[in-house]
C-alpha cells in the first residue's frame, strides 16, 4: 500500500531522532512491500528563523490530507528569552489547536530489559503497563485569559484554567473506551479539593461512568496521584488527565520506563475505530514525549526509541499496519535484549547506531 506523510523534525535533537525513525519506516516498507511518501515541513525555532513564525502556513497545510504526521521536537536556549513575541513551543500548540487533536494518548510500559534502568525498585516496576491520556487543546494551555501586563504596584501575570462540558466529556470517553479494551480501570486525576473546574470535572466522570458500567472509575486528586505514580505504578490502567496535570505526570512516569527517551505519543482527533484512518478524515500526530534537549542537541547521542515506538505507534493507529507496528516494537525490544543502550541509559550507543540496530533487528526477524 502507499501512504503519504508530513514529517516535521522542529528544533535541537528533534531531527537527529526523525532521520533514524524515518529509516526504520523504511525498513518496515522494505520489508512489508509498502511505499511512504514523505513530505517534510518546518515547525519552531528552525521556522522563527527562516519565517519569523513558528508555524508557516505552509507548513499547517502540508499537515492536511495526509495519512498521518510525524513530530520531533521544538525549542532551545537561543528562542528562550521571556519577553521574546513568538515562541518555538507555540508552533505545536498551534498545530494541536488546528488539528483538533484534544487527545494524546502516552502509553508507558516497563520493558523486561530496562528494569534496572529505572531509579525505583524493579519489584514496583513488575507488570507496569498504562496509558495516560491527556487533554490536549483546553485547560490551562490555551484558555482565556492569558497575558503579561504592568501596574503600578508590579507585574501581573495570568494564566486561565477553564473547561467546558464537551472537553471533558469527550477526553473521558476516549479514556473509558481504552480501559474497557484494557483492564478496565480508569483513573480520572483532578484536583477537586481546591479548584472548581476540577469539580466540574469530576462531576462529568461520575455521570459519563453511567454508561460504562464494565469499567471501574477512581478518582485521584493530582499530588496524590503524583506519589502514587512511584509508590505503587502497576496499579494504573488508563488515567486521564487535564493538559498540564497530564504533561507533568508524564514526565514523572518516563522515570519508571528506564528514561523520558523511551515514551511515544499520538495525538488525536478522537480514538481511531480500528483499521486505517480514511483519507480526508482527520489526521493525527505522532511524536516523543521528550523535548528538543538542546543540551545534547548535535552530537548525536539522543535516544530515538521513543521516536522509533511513536512511529509503530503511527503504523498501527492510522495506516492500519498492525502487524508492522509490533514488528517495529519487536525491534526495539530485540535491540535492548542486545544490550544496546544510548547515554540516557547509561551506554554509549549513538543515535544513528541506535537506530540503525533497530532495522537490522526488523530486517532479521
Ligand atoms: C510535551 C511538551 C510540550 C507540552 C511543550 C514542548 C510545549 O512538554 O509535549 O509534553 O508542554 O505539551
Ligand atoms: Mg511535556
Amino acid at each position: 500500500m502507499q501512504f503519504k506523510l508530513t514529517v516535521l523534525p522542529g528544533d535541537g535533537i528533534g531531527p537527529e531522532v526523525i532521520e533514524e525513525s524515518i529509516k526504520v519506516l523504511r525498513a518496515v516498507g522494505a520489508r512489508f512491500g509498502h511505499e511512504f511518501e514523505l513530505q517534510y515541513g518546518i515547525v519552531g525555532g528552525a521556522a522563527i528563523d527562516a519565517t519569523g513564525t513558528p508555524l508557516p502556513k505552509d507548513t499547517i497545510a502540508l499537515c492536511r490530507g495526509v495519512d498521518a504526521i510525524m513530530f520531533g521536537a521544538v525549542g532551545g536556549p537561543k528562542w528562550d528569552d521571556p519577553s521574546a513575541k513568538v515562541r518555538p513551543e507555540d508552533g505545536i500548540l498551534a498545530i494541536r489547536k488546528q488539528l483538533g487533536l484534544f487527545a494524546n494518548l502516552r502509553p508507558v510500559k516497563v520493558l523486561p530489559a530496562l528494569i534496572n534502568s529505572s531509579p525505583v525498585k524493579a519489584s514496583l516496576l513488575e507488570g507496569v503497563d498504562m496509558i495516560v491520556v491527556r487533554e490536549l487543546t483546553g485547560g490551562l494551555y490555551f484558555a482565556s485569559p492569558k497575558r503579561r501586563w504592568e501596574t503600578s504596584r508590579g507585574r501581573r501575570g495570568v494564566d486561565t484554567l477553564r473547561y467546558t462540558e464537551q472537553e471533558i466529556d469527550r477526553i473521558l470517553r476516549v479514556g473509558f473506551d481504552l480501559a474497557r479494551r484494557r483492564r478496565k480501570r480508569l483513573t480520572s486525576v483532578d484536583k477537586a479539593n481546591v479548584l472548581e473546574s476540577s469539580r466540574l470535572w469530576r462531576e462529568i466522570a461520575t455521570e459519563v461512568a453511567c454508561e460504562y458500567s464494565d469499567v471501574e472509575l477512581e478518582h485521584v486528586l493530582v499530588d496524590a496521584a503524583a506519589m502514587q505514580l512511584i509508590r505503587n505504578p502497576a496499579h494504573y490502567d488508563v488515567i486521564v488527565a487535564e493538559n498540564m496535570f497530564g504533561d507533568i505526570l508524564t514526565d514523572e512516569a518516563s522515570v519508571l520506563a528506564g528514561s523520558l527517551g523511551m515514551l511515544p505519543s499520538a495525538s488525536l482527533a478522537g480514538l481511531p475505530k480500528g483499521g486505517r484512518t480514511k483519507r480526508g478524515s482527520k489526521v493525527s500526530l505522532y511524536e516523543p514525549i521528550h523535548g528538543s534537549a538542546p543540551d545534547i542537541a548535535g552530537q548525536g547521542i539522543g535516544n530515538p526509541l521513543g521516536t522509533i515506538a511513536s512511529v509503530g505507534f503511527m503504523l498501527r493507529a492510522s495506516l492500519g499496519l498492525v502487524e508492522q507496528g509490533d514488528a517495529v516494537e519487536n525491534a526495539i525490544d530485540q535491540v535492548l535484549n542486545d544490550g544496546v543502550r544510548t547515554a540516557d541509559l547509561g551506554g554509549n550507543a549513538s543515535t544513528e547506531e541506535m537506530g540503525e540496530r533497530v532495522c537490522r533487528a526488523l530486517e532479521q526477524q
